[in-house]
């Protein structure tokens, strides 16, 4: 997800920044600019605005001289195009998310042993427990913002599954809040700063297990430690890369996608009431696969082109930089004729929220395991979640989605 040089190089699951993050071409060869990422109309209402590039101009050029892909079919064909999309958008080291070929197979077959079914279904328990305590916590009646919530289960959820001490909550409640504003800040001390302050925190933890030795606990973070890739064990750069990854973007990620899916139930009472009467956790989770389809918080991945390609009738040189839209895809009007029209079943096979390809999320599982428990659990503990009239959303900026607050009352 980089290739800018910022905050998402530096958090290698973080959303690549939008718009021209190094200053246009050299001016005797200008780069005509097709739109404008962070400009009024994307901030007024970036869905939409979103939905009208994809008409008008599907691959659209920005004056940094990125394209950014937003149908359907091309997004697709990008994410699935290995040969010619490459991966490798960064100087930094990003673990698995920015490798390619033979090396992101070897990393990605180790990253996939920590979200089986299995796994799955032993950490269930822990993360329930995580949501009742956080729901229990929850004034009923009472306004909530549903962001803010997403925010401090997804950190204890994390911490929980990665075998982090609990005195770490407010350590990165804080980071992430400086995170989102050093990424605004567009201020590339700003954000080396914040990701530094991350590494060491990662890097305590490791730490402590190596000091520990035999006697180090057993928790994810120390099963990453001894894990081996190509009868080798794992580098310093390459534990602390996987964990960032794990960790750093992904607590942006579930607090996002926690906001989209409340609010989206507080405006359907009826799905609500659906819910409410008891479904199966399949059921469920393609339920909220299809809310946040409509609505996708995690706006778009980086590439950059290994030799020329002409997408969408225009020609990409080598090296160029690319943005997979992945909430334009996401509401494609060839694919999905009414985008808005809800229907988990028949749309799941076009799903792009977790992506497609290689690099498809292999953290979906967990992903969709914390949401629908933490769902669950705010639905079992309220009558009804509703909007709140007296205090207005705010939706996010680009380069993310979803709302930056989402205001909402349980009763
Ligand atoms: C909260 C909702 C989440 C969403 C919407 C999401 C979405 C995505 C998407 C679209 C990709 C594809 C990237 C690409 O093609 O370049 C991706 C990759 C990835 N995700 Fe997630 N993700 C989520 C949560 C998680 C979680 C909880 C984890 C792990 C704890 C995780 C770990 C990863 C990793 C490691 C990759 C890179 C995979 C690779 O390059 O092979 N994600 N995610």
């Amino acid at each position: 997800m980089t290739g800018h040089p910022l905050t998402d190089d530096a958090i290698p699951h973080a959303p690549p920044l939008a718009g021209p993050a190094t200053a246009p071409g050299p001016a005797t060869d200008p780069v005509r600019s097709d739109w404008n990422p962070r400009g009024p109309q994307v901030r007024r209402n970036p869905v939409a605005a979103y939905d009208e590039l994809r008409s008008r101009c599907p691959v659209a050029r920005d004056a940094s001289g990125a394209w950014t892909l937003f149908t359907h079919a091309d997004v697709t064909a990008a994410a699935l195009g290995h040969e010619s999309f490459s991966n490798a958008v960064s100087r930094h080291l990003q673990v698995p998310n920015g490798l390619d070929g033979p090396t992101h197979t070897a990393f990605r077959a180790l990253v996939e042993r920590f979200f089986t079914p299995e796994r799955m279904s032993a950490l269930e328990p822990v993360v329930q427990r995580v949501a009742t305590d956080l729901v229990g916590q929850l004034e009923v009646p009472g306004p909530i913002d549903a962001v803010a919530v997403g925010s401090r289960f997804a950190v204890r959820a994390q911490t929980a599954w990665l075998g982090w001490p609990a005195g770490l909550e407010e350590d990165l409640m804080q980071w992430m809040q400086d995170n989102h504003a050093a990424t605004r800040s567009r201020d590339r001390s700003r954000t080396t700063e914040v990701a530094q302050r991350f590494d060491a925190i990662i890097r305590s933890l490791t730490d402590v297990r190596r000091e520990a030795g035999d006697g180090a606990p057993d928790d994810v973070t120390t099963e990453l430690m001894r894990a081996q890739v190509d009868g080798r064990e794992l580098s310093d750069d390459e534990i602390v890369s996987i964990l960032r990854n794990w960790t750093g973007g992904d607590l942006g990620s579930m607090a996002l996608c926690t906001g989209v899916v409340l609010t989206y139930l507080a405006d359907q009472p009826e799905l609500q009431a659906r819910l409410r009467s008891g479904v199966s956790d399949r059921e469920f989770d393609a339920i909220l696969d299809e809310i946040l389809r409509i609505d996708d918080p995690f706006v778009a991945n980086r590439r950059i082109t290994t030799e020329p390609v002409t997408v969408g009738g225009r020609e990409l040189a080598a090296g160029d930089r690319v943005l997979l839209n992945w909430t334009a895809a996401n509401r494609d009007p060839r694919i999905f004729a009414d985008p808005d029209a809800f229907d988990p079943v028949g749309n799941a096979p076009y799903n792009l929220v977790y992506g497609i390809g290689k690099h498809v999320c292999p953290g979906r599982p967990l992903a969709t395991l914390e949401l629908r428990v933490l769902t669950r659990a705010a639905l079992a503990a309220t009558a009804v979640i509703e909007p709140d009239p007296d205090r207005p959303r705010e939706r996010e900026l680009p380069p993310v989605g979803g709302f930056a607050t989402a205001p909402l009352r349980l009763r």
